[in-house]
């Protein structure tokens, strides 16, 4: 592949700390070493990325840094005979985007063993409106479904509803027929969260329990949670019996202040979800399920189309002032 140049968001960091992102050109050789060289058609926007994008270090370390934690595209050349040249793949997690140069440029280079073949049933751009947000949401219904929540024994709560993990877990769910009830800080959004299959929508005041009482009444067959601090604690007591609690975020914190009294007295189990490490077999299994009877009916609802990389600040800013609503993908070449 000869040296072409193409653009890249570049996060710097200059000598007093502050961090600038641009658009700049970067070439083929400036990418890292890996089996795999990538086109990257659309990219998407989580979490992590505004967390990388304005230099956090807990995330990426050293700057200058391309963000993006996802991609879909075509692979250009690989040295590993299992991706030949044209075929559609994505890229989600492992180190993509964090200390590795990520989605947010026309090309990237992986490792093989990051490289997921596109699954049928799915286009590469609808891929990235799931992205590692909705892989990950579909990893905590995955839990709480084979560990044993059913729709009949009662609600499930999502909280951080209307974010990009919330509301995918929010219309898996009810498309599988459970009771969904959406916790937001955005009650404004309740139209939108009904919309995706929501049956009740609550106030973050109604699921952030101040008491401090180690137990509260049973409301929820299992819970997706998205925020951590007081909002999880307050899922871990107020779970029924037997039920499940997944936590994957930490947005309000990344403490957890509880009791074992729902784990000891009601059999609460609590499941921590880490999509960017999950093992290629159950990887491949869990985006066949969002191509196949997990595909959505709302994605289009969800999903907001960002026209270039220069679309990304206005977005990140929303992330870290807590007020994003559902996925955005950003087209990157074509
Ligand atoms: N473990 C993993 O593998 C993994 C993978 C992906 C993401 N994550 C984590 O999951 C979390 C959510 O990611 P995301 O991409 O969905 O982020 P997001 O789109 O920015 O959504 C976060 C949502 O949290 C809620 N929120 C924000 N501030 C809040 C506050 N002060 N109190 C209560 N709720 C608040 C908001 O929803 P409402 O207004 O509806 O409440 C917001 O939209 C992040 O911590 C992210 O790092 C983890």
């Amino acid at each position: 592949m000869e040296n072409i140049a193409f653009k890249a968001m570049v996060v710097t960091e200059t000598a007093d700390n502050q961090f600038i992102r641009a658009i700049r050109d970067k070439r083929i050789e400036d990418l890292p070493a890996g089996e795999v060289l990538i086109r990257v058609r659309y990219s998407s926007l989580n979490f992590k990325d505004a967390l990388s994008a304005s230099g956090n270090k807990g995330v990426t370390r050293k700057y200058p840094h391309t963000p993006g934690i996802d991609a879909a595209g075509l692979v250009v050349e690989s040295s590993d005979p299992a991706f030949k040249s044209g075929a559609q793949v994505l890229v989600t997690g492992y180190d993509l985007g964090m200390n590795t140069s990520g989605g947010y440029e026309a090309y990237i280079r992986v490792p093989a063993a990051w490289v997921v073949p596109l699954p049928a049933g799915l286009s590469l751009r609808e891929s990235m409106m799931y992205g590692t947000a909705g892989f990950t949401a579909a990893l905590s219904c995955y839990k709480l479904i084979n560990l044993g929540v059913t729709p009949d024994q009662g609600p499930v709560l999502v909280t951080g509803a209307t974010g990009g993990v919330g509301s995918i877990a929010v219309a898996i769910l009810a498309q599988s027929g459970y009771t969904v009830v959406a916790v937001t800080t955005k009650l404004d959004q309740a139209p939108y969260l009904l919309q995706l299959g929501a049956k009740e929508v609550i106030s973050v005041a109604d699921a952030d329990d101040q008491s401090g009482r180690p137990l509260l009444k049973p409301r929820w067959a299992g819970a997706v949670d998205t925020v951590g601090g007081n909002i999880l604690s307050t899922a871990i007591k107020t779970t029924r019996r037997g039920g499940i609690v997944t936590c994957c975020g930490n947005v309000t914190s990344g403490e957890l202040h509880t009791s074992i009294y729902p784990f000891i007295l009601n059999g609460v189990s609590l499941v921590g979800i880490d999509s960017a490490t999950t093992p290629m077999a159950h990887r491949l299994e869990v985006w066949n399920k969002l191509a196949g009877d997990w595909k959505l009916d709302h994605l289009e609802t969800i999903t907001t189309e960002l026209p270039g990389l220069e679309a990304l600040d206005e977005r990140i800013e929303l992330i870290l002032q807590g007020k994003n609503r559902g996925r955005a993908i950003v087209k990157i070449s074509d």
